[in-house]
């Protein structure tokens, strides 16, 4: 059931099975069955566990539905499903547990979809048709995944402004152009992301789409709402109107995740840091964070606290520290200084360039494509082939580690060092 891409003797097999825990349940299903041509006897009791004991001993369907409710442990009972199922099979999963983590899990193990009970009609037909089309075969149109392994670069501001979006773009311009790496850009800026309009082309509707309406993407949904910006490199971004706000537990990212791996060999992520409270797991397959951060008192104390946030939550995840905008010695503290009280070292400089970035804004190209291979476009490149490193295994980012002492040891330790404020005169 973990191969969809290559389903094997579907042909001699049953075209559906269900195996559900309650009369509703199975009454739910059987007049969907006859519309889709299938026998309803074909609707059973006994849950997973009767899933697991006929399949152990008959041929699996093409398409098997399973009802968890009674599973006490189900990514154990699914993994046993596993052993005894054929592959090619695709298992539809229905359960009570509404919880995103539980659904990765899931997917992860290799069924393709989980609805939550009580479902209606609309839900099951879209899940089976969505199995049918991948039972179809190799989607067609979008790239056709190489065999190097998928690597995901999440780009992170360490605070606004600094320059996350500005990166994203470059990064992922230069991981298709000049690392020649098919590439997604995925702009998880929802309402004000920026990616489109970097390369002066529509965001369309997909992004809000695929968050309003996270069962429907799949392959064919990625074909369609991703948007060309260059050969090698797709868009997905949206420009949400401001009253529609935005409502999700995480699993269409997830999903879009999940879908984009399938399609192409990186996917930049431009994740507003935000985004990294409300939804942690969206690091969780990621190889690389480009953390951009700038040098001033709150740029430290923010970089602090997302290291250690890192170290925590994702911790085999290669940090490279990208610090931009930077203006030499008009900078609020000294890159020595800077260092000394994050306990690493900046990988990458980028400087303060605003006639480039405007130059890069009017022509809508992102500025590693107009600022060629100049001074501050070269810390960018380097980030692009140090990314295509980790990508392919080679490690290669830093990954320090974090002091023993606490946050506000290390905070502290910065302020004192910098010269006192002067009193402001007195007014007479
Ligand atoms: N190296 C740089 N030099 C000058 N301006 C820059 C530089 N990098 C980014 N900018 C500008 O800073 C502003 C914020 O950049 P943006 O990428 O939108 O930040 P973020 O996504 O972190 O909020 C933009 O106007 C951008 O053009
Ligand atoms: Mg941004």
């Amino acid at each position: 059931m973990n191969a969809p891409f290559h389903p094997r003797g579907t042909a001699a097999r049953e075209p559906f099975a269900a195996f559900v825990c309650d009369e509703a349940t199975a009454e739910a299903l059987r007049p969907i069955a006859s519309e889709m041509g299938w026998q309803p006897e074909k609707v059973t009791r006994g849950g997973l566990r009767n899933a697991v004991q006929t399949l152990a001993v008959s041929a699996s369907p093409s398409i098997l539905f399973v009802d968890m409710s009674e599973s006490g442990d189900p990514l154990n009972d699914i993994n046993a499903l596993a052993e005894v199922c054929e592959p090619g099979t695709i298992v539809i999963a229905a359960g009570q547990v509404n919880d995103v983590r539980l659904y990765r899990d899931l997917v992860s193990s290799g069924i393709q979809d989980y609805l939550l009970k009580p479902f209606n009609a609309d839900q099951v037909r879209e899940a089976i048709a969505h199995a049918q089309l991948t039972l179809a075969g190799p989607r067609v149109g979008v790239e056709v995944p190489s065999e190097r392994a998928h690597a995901m670069i999440a780009v992170i501001g360490v605070r606004g402004g600094v320059g996350c979006s500005t990166i994203a773009s470059s990064l992922g311009w230069l991981l298709g152009e000049a690392e020649g790496r098919s590439t997604a850009l995925l702009d998880l800026d929802v309402h004000f992301g920026s990616a489109a309009l970097a390369f002066d082309v529509e965001p369309g509707r997909g992004l809000t789409d695929a968050i309003d309406n996270p069962g429907r993407i799949d392959g064919l949904f990625i074909e369609r709402a991703m948007v060309k910006a260059t050969p090698k490199l797709s868009l997905l971004s949206a420009e949400a109107p401001l009253n529609h706000p935005l409502v999700t537990d995480g699993s269409a990212f997830f999903q879009l995740q999940e879908e984009l791996r399938g399609a192409f060999e990186m996917t930049v992520l431009d994740l507003p840091r935000h985004m990294l409270i409300q939804h942690p797991h969206l690091l969780h397959d990621a190889q690389a964070v480009v953390l951009v951060v700038e040098m001033t008192l709150a740029g430290a104390r923010d970089t602090i606290r997302m290291l250690s946030w890192f170290k925590a939550n994702v911790p085999g995840v290669a940090v490279l520290l990208l610090a931009n905008r930077v203006a030499g010695s008009a900078a609020e503290i000294s890159r020595k200084e800077f260092e000394e009280s994050i306990e690493r070292k900046i990988d990458l400089c980028m400087p303060y360039d605003p006639k480039l970035v405007a130059q890069a804004a009017k022509l809508g190209k992102p500025v590693a494509e107009v600022g060629k291979a100049g001074k501050t476009t070269s810390p960018l490149i380097d980030l692009a082939r140090r990314c295509t490193v980790i990508a392919d295994g080679a490690g290669g980012a830093s990954k320090e580690k974090a002091s023993a002492k606490s946050l506000i040891d290390l905070f502290g330790e910065l302020r004192s060092k910098l010269p006192a404020r002067k009193p402001k005169p007195k007014a007479k």
